[in-house]
């Protein structure tokens, strides 16, 4: 077998396509290394999102290429996947002539062939960027894929929406939603293999529904319903939704479903709207906030996250103190902050009033300072609660690992342990645990029943 090294960069869209390309390549003579040295195939999964995450894939280029250099080791094959090898195409190979192969997201499946044919003609660059008209899932393996306790599936891809500042509509294509039947078989195929945990993933997930069922709208909240009726299947979550696409058929599924994880992540990147209406959300703050105090009249105790984009061009201070508002008012659980980065090709890039540096990282921090204190608050919420957690993980410390229902990492360490050998056992199984302590970025538990 040859050695096929893969590094993913951004969202874990790309993680799941990381997988099955894995899992692609196993069927074509390739297994999996963690050592780039000994690779033939190297892969960079990569990010478009922001600059930095498409500048990192070019440090790391470089990187690996003194690692063969510096060792005298063959150049092993080097292909750019992913998100800024659609946005870049050609520009890559231009830049980096070392590079021997780009694929875009939608296209990886064609890898088997085009790597025969670099193997047939070392000089050859080949690049795929197609948009197949049968789409990736179809050409899927799940029978191979080796569960994890909690994992991914991709139900969604592509946008439409055009936010202002976002390349993912050009870099994923439009939105296109799988076929309910090859996500239930992907799900059934995982649950035997061991999977507990469902993560559905989607540019724009709650934009999913089923295209083949025209006489009864089902969108996301009955495909959930479904996967909930599978047994092995103990807990389901997704992400990332869209304010326009919240329908109560979802928001009920948080009533109705066990299941479904109490945890909502509902991007609203500013609090202002003379921005939204420059970002092209196409909703207002005030819209936002009748979303959240729906799903909260239909789940009291759910978990809100967001995105924030500070220093979009165009932003005033008294924009910002909007959205410093509005995270006051929201009180999220957790969120990401970025500063705004300019892409190109997108309509923010052409707006001019451009939002100096400095300002931005004031800016940055000032959100960041709030952020952090609701999600301070709301995880020292939980100290004294009790509630069942998917063991997942164990981590170096001899600590294993899970997720709060709330979307927060719990630890248990060793002395919080039924038994002290042997625990890795206990992945895979659903426990009561009591939250002991709390942080800023995690929960510490401890076992309330002998596991
Ligand atoms: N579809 C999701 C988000 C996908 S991108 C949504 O609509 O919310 C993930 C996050 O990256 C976005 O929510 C946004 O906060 C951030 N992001 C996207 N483009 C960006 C840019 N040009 N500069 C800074 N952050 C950006
Ligand atoms: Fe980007 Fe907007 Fe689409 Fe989200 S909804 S992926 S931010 S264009
Ligand atoms: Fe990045 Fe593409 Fe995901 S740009 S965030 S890897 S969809």
């Amino acid at each position: 077998m040859k050695k096929l090294f893969i590094k993913t960069y951004g969202c874990q869209m790309n993680f799941y396509d990381s997988d099955h390309m894995s899992n692609l390549l196993n069927g074509h003579g390739y297994e999996t290394s963690e050592n780039i040295k000994e690779a033939d195939l190297v892969i960079l999964n990569t990010c478009h999102i922001r600059d930095k995450a498409a500048e990192k894939m070019y440090s790391d280029l470089g990187r690996i290429k003194k690692i063969y250099e510096n060792n005298n080791l063959i150049k092993p094959i080097i292909a750019v996947a992913g998100c800024v090898a659609q946005a870049e195409g050609k520009e890559i190979t231009k830049r980096s002539p070392w590079v021997d192969l780009v694929v875009g997201p939608q296209a990886y499946t064609e890898l088997p062939k085009l790597l025969k044919k670099i193997n047939e003609d070392s000089k050859k660059k080949e690049i795929n960027l197609k948009f197949p008209e049968i789409p990736k899932f179809d050409h899927l393996n799940f029978d191979k894929k080796i569960g994890k306790v909690s994992d991914f599936v991709t139900i969604q891809e592509g946008c439409d929406k055009f936010c202002s500042f976002c390349v993912v509509p050009f870099t994923r294509g439009p939105e296109y939603s799988r076929s309910r039947k090859s996500i239930l078989d992907e799900i059934k195929i995982m649950a035997q293999n061991g999977v507990k945990e469902i993560i559905l993933l989607g540019q724009n997930v709650n934009a999913w529904r089923d295209n083949t069922n025209e006489s009864k709208a089902y969108t996301l909240g009955h495909l959930i319903e479904d996967i909930a009726k599978i047994d092995e299947i103990l807990s389901i979550r997704y992400t990332t939704s869209h304010p326009l696409d919240m329908d109560l058929e979802l928001i009920k599924a948080h009533k109705n479903i066990d299941k479904l994880m109490p945890y909502l992540h509902l991007p609203i990147q500013s609090g202002s709207d003379n921005i939204l209406k420059k970002m092209n959300r196409r909703h207002t703050a005030r819209e936002y906030l009748k979303i959240i105090e729906l799903v909260r009249k239909y789940c009291e105790d759910i978990a809100i996250s967001s995105d924030f984009i500070v220093g979009h061009p165009g932003e005033t201070n008294e924009d910002h103190k909007k959205t410093l508002d509005i995270i006051n008012e929201v009180q999220f659980a957790s969120s990401y902050s970025f500063m705004y980065s300019e892409r190109p090709g997108t309509k923010s890039s052409e707006f001019g009033e451009i939002v100096d540096e400095n300002i931005k990282k004031i800016r940055l921090h000032q959100i960041q300072s709030k952020l952090n204190h609701y999600q301070l608050a709301f995880n020292k919420n939980m100290e004294g609660l009790e509630f069942p957690i998917l063991i997942t993980d164990k981590n170096k410390n001899n600590q294993l690992l899970g997720r709060s229902p709330y979307n927060q990492t719990v630890y248990i360490d060793e002395e919080n342990l039924p038994f002290k050998k042997h625990h890795e056992k206990l992945i895979g199984s659903m426990l009561d645990v009591k939250i002991i302590k709390s942080n800023q970025n995690s929960l510490l538990g401890s076992f309330t029943k002998n596991a």
